[in-house]
């Protein structure tokens, strides 16, 4: 159910939604500098659901951030659509780890606040946030502030907020990694119905292989800083209707396969640390 493929082959690219030619991404300089990726190539093609794992500290959120536009990278480029990445952008939806809503503001509010931004008049944000807001199973909580609800639901409140703009791109860093693990189950077996409803192009950031084996269509396996591509996988545990997948002789076998090479990488990460 999964097997090894090259990301970056000139047929990919050709044909890509997103591409990462070469990229590269160093913080600071002289002796403090920190090489957080080397040269990582991946191309993604439209509807692909690519998930990312690797070990902590190896890049992933820097990635993520250099697609959103919250970074520069240092070199090699980023290109959405055929055009280079230069900055953040409406038809780029983001959602963190948590704690990226307004306090301030209602659920509706803070839902609204995207098409707001983009010129849609008030009333039209409303509803469209407030149909958003429906699907993901939230319609009755609109009036509610983000302190009032449940960390599952405040990550529900993110998804709505991102997808309200109808992004060509989801990017996801760890969506669900704060939550217990029914919520995320619950979360999970949702975003792979909503992934098939829509059909969108997601780029998705976790530490669980089993998360990724059973969303994504494509996965990346990281190595250890500085972060470039180890390997490959498409992957097809995604496409079953069986919300049990997970328990299948083919799925462990396929989470000892990328287990095996990310354990590698995760120790290489430990020495790093315990070298600081
Ligand atoms: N703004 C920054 N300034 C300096 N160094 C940074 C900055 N952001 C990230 N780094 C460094 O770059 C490296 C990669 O960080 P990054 O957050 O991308 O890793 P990650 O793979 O997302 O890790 P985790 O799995 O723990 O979230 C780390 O060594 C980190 O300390
Ligand atoms: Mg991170």
């Amino acid at each position: 159910m999964i097997e090894r493929i090259e990301l970056a082959t000139p047929d990919r690219r050709a044909g890509s939604k997103l591409n990462l030619e070469g990229l590269t991404k160093t913080f600071g300089a002289g002796a403090e500098a920190v090489q957080a990726l080397a040269p990582t190539d991946i191309a993604v093609t439209e509807g692909e659901f690519l998930a990312i794992v690797g070990p902590s500290g190896c890049g992933k959120t820097t990635l993520l951030n250099i697609v959103a536009g919250f970074e520069t990278p240092s070199g090699g480029c980023a290109v959405l659509d055929g055009r280079p990445i230069e900055g953040p952008g409406s038809e780029r939806g983001v959602v963190f780890q948590q704690g990226a809503l307004f306090n301030w503001m209602s659920v509706l509010e803070n839902v609204a606040f995207g098409p707001r931004a983009c010129g849609v008049a008030p009333d039209a944000a409303r509803e469209s946030a407030q149909a958003m807001l429906e699907k993901v199973g939230l319609g009755g909580f609109v009036e509610n502030y983000p302190y009032q609800l449940s960390g599952g639901m405040q990550q529900r409140v993110g998804i709505a907020r991102a997808l309200v703009n109808d992004p060509a791109i989801l990017l996801m860093d760890e969506p669900f990694a704060a939550l217990d693990q029914q919520t995320r189950e619950l979360l999970q077996e949702e975003v792979r119905g909503m992934w098939r409803e829509t059909g969108k192009t997601v780029l998705w950031i976790t530490h669980s292989i089993e998360e990724a084996l059973f969303l994504a269509s494509h996965i990346v396996v990281m190595t250890a800083r500085p972060g470039r591509v180890k390997a490959a996988f498409r992957c097809r545990f995604s496409e079953s209707p069986d919300l049990l997948v997970a328990s299948t002789p083919e799925f462990t076998a396929a989470k000892r396969e990328i287990l095996g090479l990310l354990r590698s990488e995760s120790e290489a990460a430990q020495r790093q640390e315990s070298m600081i």
